[in-house]
């Protein structure tokens, strides 16, 4: 688990070096200059769900049909129970910015990292990638030697971006609707 936050400056005057401001020059920025990384607790499973659901239906739609994306996040898919469950089978981070969810990642005890999402509203800053370096952490705290999943067409710049090597595109069927993504792995993991 982590045990501290990591807090990530969103304001591009602290991007580089965060902890080498001082106090007057942190404190002179928007309150909302700040996210930080930490495990979800149950509490944020209705973000979570809702996240889902908005992504693909926006953020994901470019790249695949509304029969696709309908059948990916269904309606249903938004609702909190399902995420809760889930959340006690593996382990979930979330990206979060005054009390909002801007992201969230779950890694698995095999290293599979199952969904990846960031709030359509935030793509594009960073969010995905300080989400992803915490689950690295977090593989490296357990020993994986594998990190391994199946990234959209829409994400797999991102995952090649971020050192993860595509091992094959696949089509997988998902209620009726056949879908292309990319099984992708990082072996071993970067671990800081
Ligand atoms: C993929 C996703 C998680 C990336 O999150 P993000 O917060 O927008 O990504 P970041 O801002 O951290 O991007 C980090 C780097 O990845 C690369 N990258 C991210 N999105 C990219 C894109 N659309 N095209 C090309 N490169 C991209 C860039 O190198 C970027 O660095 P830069 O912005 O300094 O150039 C997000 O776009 C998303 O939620 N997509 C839809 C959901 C999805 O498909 N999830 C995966 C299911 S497997």
């Amino acid at each position: 688990m982590i045990s501290t936050l990591v807090i990530i400056p969103t304001d591009p005057r602290l991007r580089l070096g965060a902890q080498r401001h001082s106090v007057d020059a942190i404190g002179a920025l928007p309150q909302n200059a700040f996210m930080h990384i930490r495990p979800a607790t149950t509490t944020d499973a209705e973000q979570i769900g809702r996240i889902y659901f908005h992504t693909i239906r926006t953020v994901n739609q470019k790249d695949y049909t509304q029969a696709q994306v309908e059948a990916w996040a269904p309606e249903a898919s938004a609702s909190p129970e399902g995420w809760r469950l889930k959340q006690q089978n593996r382990w979930t981070a979330v990206a979060e910015e005054n009390g909002v969810i801007l992201g969230f990642g779950e890694l698995e005890p095999t290293g599979h990292i199952d969904c990846f999402y960031v709030h359509h509203d935030h793509q594009r800053r960073g969010v995905g990638r300080q989400l992803l370096l915490a689950i690295e952490e977090e593989a490296g705290r357990r020993e994986l030697s594998r990190l391994f999943l199946e990234a959209s067409i829409t994400a797999h710049p991102f995952f090649t971006a971020m050192g993860y090597s595509t091992v094959r595109q696949q089509q997988v069927t998902i209620r009726g609707q056949q879908l292309t993504n990319f099984v992708m792995e990082k072996n071993p993991p970067n671990v800081s």
